[in-house]
């Protein structure tokens, strides 16, 4: 994505700007950055589309000087953190806490372990927001992701087309 390698097939990526553009949050944070090709691909959306506010974290240092350059001048929060400590989990929940306005948020969870991400992010979030995950069918289970997120979370893909497609993508949003 803009020359960084990306761990997303292009329908997966199309599929993340459709729920961007559906339910366009006002907060964004990725768990996972790696080398920032889908950060870059979700902070572009972002800049281009009312200026969410987008952090993405890894706890490993992997994107280069230019990328994090690039993504600092199209205004993407950059943090160097575990995302299983409790203490991230509590500076995420502050981070969308003091952004959201009246927003959405939208956490993506492409860390190291998505169904623990999902349970533990999932806390974090209100009705109407919504939580999603990459590597849905293959590393995340969908009754493992069932369980991490408990009661209350719809799903808004459909897993047939999921499956079809290979997306490996699965996004949900918190009910009332
Ligand atoms: C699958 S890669 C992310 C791919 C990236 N989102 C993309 O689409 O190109 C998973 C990333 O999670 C990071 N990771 C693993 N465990 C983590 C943890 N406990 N906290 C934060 N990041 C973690 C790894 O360092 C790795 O960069």
């Amino acid at each position: 994505m803009w020359g960084q390698h990306c761990q997303h097939a292009p329908a997966s990526t199309a599929t993340l700007e459709r729920v961007l553009n559906a339910y366009r949050p006002s907060v964004i944070v990725e768990i996972g950055s790696l080398f920032g090709g889908i950060t870059a691909y979700i902070g572009t959306w972002a800049f281009l589309n009312g200026r969410a506010h987008v952090l993405s974290l890894d706890m490993v240092p992997c994107m280069t000087v230019d990328v994090r350059d690039f993504l600092g001048r199209i205004g993407v929060v950059y943090w160097y953190e575990d995302a299983w400590k409790p203490d991230t989990v509590a500076k995420v929940f502050e981070y969308i806490m003091g952004r959201r306005m009246d927003g959405r948020a939208l956490i993506y969870c492409d860390g190291g372990d998505k169904t623990r991400e999902l349970a533990l992010y999932s806390k974090t979030l209100d009705a109407g927001d919504v939580i999603g995950c990459h590597d849905y069918t293959t590393e995340v289970a969908i009754g493992g992701a069932a369980e991490a997120l408990g009661d209350g979370w719809q799903p808004i893909l459909d897993i047939e087309q999921v499956r079809a497609q290979r997306l490996l993508q699965m996004f949900w949003e918190k009910k009332g």
